[in-house]
């Protein structure tokens, strides 16, 4: 009763800011992202008769509510499979030092992965991002290779509300993600955090909500033409207003700094001289640009060099959650 799943981080396009339900995991509106190849989680889930759940990440054993959220998981594995058994899991994680991206998303994706099949349960992918979901938000989006809708919904239980793959890997293989690492620090305010504090006090909230519907459809539409330009601008539109609507929470919520504004210029500067590049940035500082795979190199090379910038890694679409043999222990 053991496996081992291996799983990718994702970057949304159109972002997920705000939940309708804390519990549960619910967004109040739909997202869109892009799994990234080349960085992943790597998880093993083994069940024994032991007396307790424990977790380790990249070596480190969880505690508190870190565990909690693991707990949770397996909890709902348990029910479905109809065990008692307890679990020990652990994940290694192989995102270069200074990635600078959350590891929850592959996390998710490849804790939901190797609990179920250590269970014995081959659930099809809407209920692995179910699953996924209830641990991350985000990770309901890695189950999936390619380009992946977070559709949020309506029933109350959170049945509905899953990421389902809009196209695959191999429909846009040029498209590429530069991720910016500007700091390495953990973020100020966790995403969790920041989305309830955005929805009860931002009086943008509501405006925000009302953008996704559009950004969405439209970033969805530029996805399968592969229109790049029009993906780009309902990217960076929708990055904005995420931000936005952050700011003016209260207390308010900033996560740029002046490495990620540098950036920005240089962003707006490439595209001026004819480079088509856009960007995101998630709850945190590190910009991710958006880009096709003949200017990543020139794009690399000219944001390299930006004050306060750390490195840069290239992405390009990645695999949906995997089976390996490669256990983690
Ligand atoms: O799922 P979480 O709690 O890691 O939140 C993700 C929030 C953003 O990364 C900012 C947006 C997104 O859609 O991934």
């Amino acid at each position: 009763m053991k496996a081992t799943a291996i799983a990718h981080p994702n970057i949304a396009l159109v972002k997920y800011w705000g939940k309708r339900d804390e519990e549960l995991i619910l967004p109040h509106a739909g997202s869109l992202s892009m799994t990234l190849e080349g960085l992943s989680a790597t998880t093993t889930v083994e069940l024994h008769d032991g007396p307790e759940d424990t977790a380790q990440i990249d070596g480190r054993p969880l505690a508190g509510p870190e565990l909690a959220r693991v707990v949770k998981l397996l909890d709902a594995v348990r029910t479905r499979a109809g065990l008692r058994l307890r679990a020990r899991m652990a994940s290694q994680t192989d995102f270069p030092n200074a990635a600078g991206l959350a590891s929850s998303a592959a996390g998710g994706a490849a804790l939901a992965a190797a609990a179920s099949w250590a269970a014995g349960l081959e659930l099809p992918p809407t209920d692995l991002s179910i699953l996924a979901r209830g641990n991350s938000g985000s990770a309901c989006r890695s189950i999936q290779g390619g380009f992946c809708e977070w559709l949020p919904g309506i029933a109350a239980d959170g049945t509905d509300s899953y990421a389902v793959q809009v196209a695959p890997e191999s429909h846009w293989p040029q498209m590429r993600m530069v991720v910016v690492i500007c700091e390495q620090h953990k973020k100020k305010v966790s995403s969790r955090e920041a989305m309830r504090r955005t929805v009860e006090t931002s009086p943008y909230f509501e405006a925000w909500a009302r953008c996704v519907r559009t950004d969405l459809k439209e970033a969805k539409a530029a996805l399968l033409a592969r229109d790049f330009a029009t993906l780009g601008e309902a990217t960076e539109r929708s990055c904005w207003c995420m931000h936005a609507a952050a700011m003016a929470a209260s207390p308010s919520i900033f996560y740029l700094r002046p490495a990620t504004l540098a950036v920005l210029d240089r962003v707006e500067a490439m595209r001026a001289s004819g480079l088509p590049v856009y960007l995101t940035i998630d709850a945190g500082p590190n910009p991710v640009l958006l880009c096709l795979e003949g200017d990543a190199a020139a794009i690399v090379a000219r944001v390299e060099d930006v004050p306060g910038v750390l490195g840069t890694t290239v992405a390009s679409p990645g695999r949906g959650v995997a089976r390996t043999e490669h256990h983690v222990f």
